[in-house]
This record gives structure tokens, sequence and C-alpha cells, in this order.
């Protein structure tokens, strides 16, 4: 009875989360498996994010909660940004919960998780639920230990700060995350050499508002901030060949961090910079603190920086008061951008936060208008610049075999996804690919050979 899968929802923070609860528990002689109809106990890491990811995740325990039905050892626990944001009342919707671990807690759930099967084998009845939401000084630093899967992975995640102060009046996770705290930066450059040593090449550090990154614990240097310190520190590392972040702020990009991306050459040419709306009332409302312009600026300076810039972003459409021209506004940013990727979200009423009372809520159909526009924008200006890139050459890191097993697949600079025949050895390395056909969501290509054609004595590799 020692089966575990863990299903997560949202965002990479959580998949981090959800790979440091299972490298814990394995080490506890728990097995992972890899589907929910093999394992007696399964474990929800959950979103608040929208209402449609709590719905989600409640539907999900619902159903599954009939397996106790059959099997009354099988245990159900839901952990995360949910289990912080709803705590013991989600026991109204599902009185047979076993476990409801917030955000602070992870490290524990291995121990809950002992406790519960110690009891059950005692024969000790089955009764009230385990509940840990409490918060926990220096939590940031129990997520560390990384997975000992058989398969090294090429690009490895690590986060580097727990939470967020910013009051982004939409915005739940400052209940759900806690206050913003930071990592040691020796740890976290430790943990990077670490993996890579395991095998990764590639490192993306993760956080709530990676830009604000250690502003309490370090002092800046020669106005380079903490966040740029540990970029420098981790593109020192040998053998490492990219770093990536998310999500920064649009607030934290100064000239320190546009110029970290021409000086330090393990910065991909992507950045992810949630934007949320191109109108500046509506930025104010949400309390953003920037402008459309500021924005822009930075879109600017990142390109002068490095002129093949690709850009992600998040958008919400249909914030409380957005008017037509509101929206106009940011289809308009969207375009002056020309992003590569957008996340959109309909807005979603979270209580207890500032924008769940403001006048002028958007109806349904008007967000679901608003972001049809903006996909069908967003999906032509993507396709668009992958076209772009057919007929160049790009660095791409081999990350594994791609979807159907046939090919290879591994992200350029820029962050996308390219498709193309290699062979097995190159996992885990840089090749050159020119690319021959794109889609909005990945590009094909074929490896250029190194040195083929040329006398040189090296000759031409061989795959
Ligand atoms: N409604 C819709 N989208 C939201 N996001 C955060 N809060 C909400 C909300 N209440 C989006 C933001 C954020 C992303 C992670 O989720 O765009 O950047």
């Amino acid at each position: 009875m020692n089966r575990v899968h863990i299903k997560t929802y949202g965002c990479q923070m959580n998949e981090r989360d959800s790979e440091a609860v299972a490298a814990m528990l394995r080490a506890r002689g728990y097995r992972i498996v890899e589907t929910e109809d093999e394992c007696d106990i399964l474990l929800l890491n959950t979103c608040s994010v929208r209402d449609a990811a709590e719905q989600k995740a409640i539907g999900k325990a619902g159903y599954s909660l009939h397996k106790k039905r059959h099997n009354p050892d099988f245990v159900l626990g839901i952990l995360g940004c949910m289990a912080q944001n709803r705590g013991a009342e989600l026991l109204d919707r599902l009185p047979d919960v076993d476990l409801i671990v917030g955000t602070q807690k992870f490290h524990r759930v291995p121990d809950y998780l002992d406790n519960l099967r110690a009891a059950r084998s005692a024969g000790v009845p089955v009764g009230q639920a385990i509940i840990d939401t409490a918060e926990e000084a220096g939590s940031q630093n129990t997520i560390r230990d990384h997975v000992e899967s058989a398969e090294p992975q090429v690009c490895a995640f690590v986060s580097i700060q727990q939470g967020c102060n910013m009051d982004c009046s939409f915005c739940i996770v400052p209940t759900t995350r806690g206050d913003e705290r930071s990592r040691p930066m020796e740890d976290i450059v430790r943990e990077c050499e670490e993996v890579v040593e395991k095998g990764a090449r590639e490192v993306t550090l993760l956080g709530q508002i990676v830009t604000s990154y250690g502003r309490r614990d370090y002092p800046h240097t020669g106005n380079v901030t903490p966040f740029v310190q540990l970029l420098e520190k981790v593109n020192a590392i040998p053998k490492l060949e990219r770093i990536r972040f998310t999500s920064p702020h649009p607030r934290g990009f100064r000239e320190d961090l546009a110029d970290a991306f021409r000086r330090l050459p393990k910065l991909g040419e992507y950045v992810h910079l949630p934007v949320q709306s191109g109108s500046d009332r509506i930025l104010k409302a949400m309390r953003r603190p920037y402008s459309r312009e500021r924005y822009l600026e930075i879109v600017r300076s990142l390109r002068a920086a490095q002129p093949g810039m690709a850009f992600s972003t998040d958008i919400i459409v249909g914030f409380p008061g957005e008017t037509e021209e509101d929206f106009q506004q940011t289809v308009d940013l969207c375009r002056q951008v020309d992003f590569d990727m957008a996340y959109i979200f309909k807005y979603s009423v979270r209580s207890g936060t500032p924008a769940a009372t403001l006048e002028g809520q958007v109806p349904d159909p008007v967000r679901e208008e608003r972001n049809r526009i903006l996909l069908e924008e967003l999906g032509k200006g993507s396709l668009r610049r992958a076209q772009s890139l057919v007929g160049t050459v790009q660095e791409v890191l081999v990350e594994g075999p791609d979807k159907t097993g046939e090919r290879f697949m591994g992200r350029t600079r820029g962050n996308r996804a390219t498709v193309f025949e290699a062979a097995p050895r190159l996992v885990g390395s840089l090749v050159q690919v020119e690319i021959t056909r794109a889609s909005v969501s990945t590009l094909y290509g074929n490896l250029v050979i190194s040195g083929a054609g040329l006398q040189s004595p090296l000759g031409a590799a061989s795959l």
C-alpha cells in the first residue's frame, strides 16, 4: 500500500514542488507510479489562480473518493495552493479527504503519510483528516531535493524563492504562497551544480517574482541587483549551457538585467514578461506599478541588447471595468511587442482579493469573446515569427525523443520547440539545426553537421 501518484495542477513552481515531494517519498520507500489507476495514495498538488483550476481539482478529488468504496485504505491528499487557500473548508465539499497540506509544509508529507498508514495498520478507525496549513519560517529552503530519476533530465528546475509581496489586485498568490522569502545564493548555486553534475544542461530558476530575488538579504553591488548577481554565478558553472528564469516582474527590468543578456552567454534570447493589460487605466486598477509605455521601453531595451529576443506574456481579459477601448489597447500592445507566445486568462474572481469587490465586473460572454479575439491575434503573430525562422540555423539543446519517439526534440535559444532527426548520444548537447518548416508551436529542421563541406583535417562530425 505504498504506491503514490501525484497529479499536479498549475504552474512550474507546482511541478517543482511535486518533484520534491516525490523525491522525499521515494527516499522513505514509497513507490511513485505513473498512473492514477495503479496508486493506493493519490496526492493532488493544486492551483488557486483561477476558479476553474480549483474546480478541476475538486472534481477530480470527488471522483477519486469513489475508490474508497472498494478500497478503504485508499488515501487522498490535497496539497499546495488550494489546500492553503481553503484549508479545513475543503472538508465541507470533500469529507473523506485524508490529508490537507499547505504550501509551506510540503516537506511534512512523508511523515503524515507514514502516520496515516501506521494508524490504519494498527486498526485505528479512519477518522479526522490531517490538516496542516501553518506558516513555517525557512520553508523556502525545504524544496531542494532533486528527483533521483532513472533518466537524467537535460532541463532542470531550481526554486530560488517562495511567495510574493506585490499586491496585484486580482491575485491570490500572496495568500496561497505567503511572504516573499529567498533561498541563500550559495544553496541555489550548489543545487545548480548538483543538477548539472547529474546531467542537466539547462536550468530554469523559479519563483513568483524572481527579479526581486534576495532584495532584503543581499546588497546591490555596483548597481547590480542580487538577482543579476545570482545569474552571474550560475552562468559561471562549467558544463551548464543555458539559463532561463520565470516569472519576472516588469518592475525588475533595469539596465543591469538588460545588460546581463549582453554579457552572460548562457541566458537565451527569451523572456516571459507578464504584462496583464495594455491599458494604463486597467494596469492602475490591477495595481501593477508600470505603464504601457514603460513596458514597451523594457521590450525595446531587451531587443537592443539582443535583437532576436523572443517574448511571451500573461494577459488577463475582462478585468473589472475593462472597456472595449481598454481591450483594444491590449490588442495594440500585442501587435507592437510581437509576442512569440502568450497565456491569456479570463479574469476570475478570487474572493479575498481587492478586485473581487470592484464595480463593473465584465459579463462572461464578453470575457469569452475578448479571449477568442486575442488568441486569434496572438496565434497569427506567433506563426509569423516562427515562419521568419525558416531558412535560418538555430542553436538547439537536444532534450530527448519527440512525442512520437521517432525523432528528437529540443529548444532554440529563443525557446521554440524544434523537432529533427538526431542520434541518442546527442541528448544533452547543443546542435545546429537548419529550420525547414514552422507551425505555431513547433519548428522542424535538419541537423547541420559541423565542418561538413570543409576540407578540415577534423572532418565532419558524424551522427
Ligand atoms: N483571474 C485570471 N487570471 C489570473 N491570473 C492571476 N490571477 C488571476 C485571476 N484572478 C493570471 C495572471 C498571472 C498568471 C499566473 O495567472 O496573468 O500572471
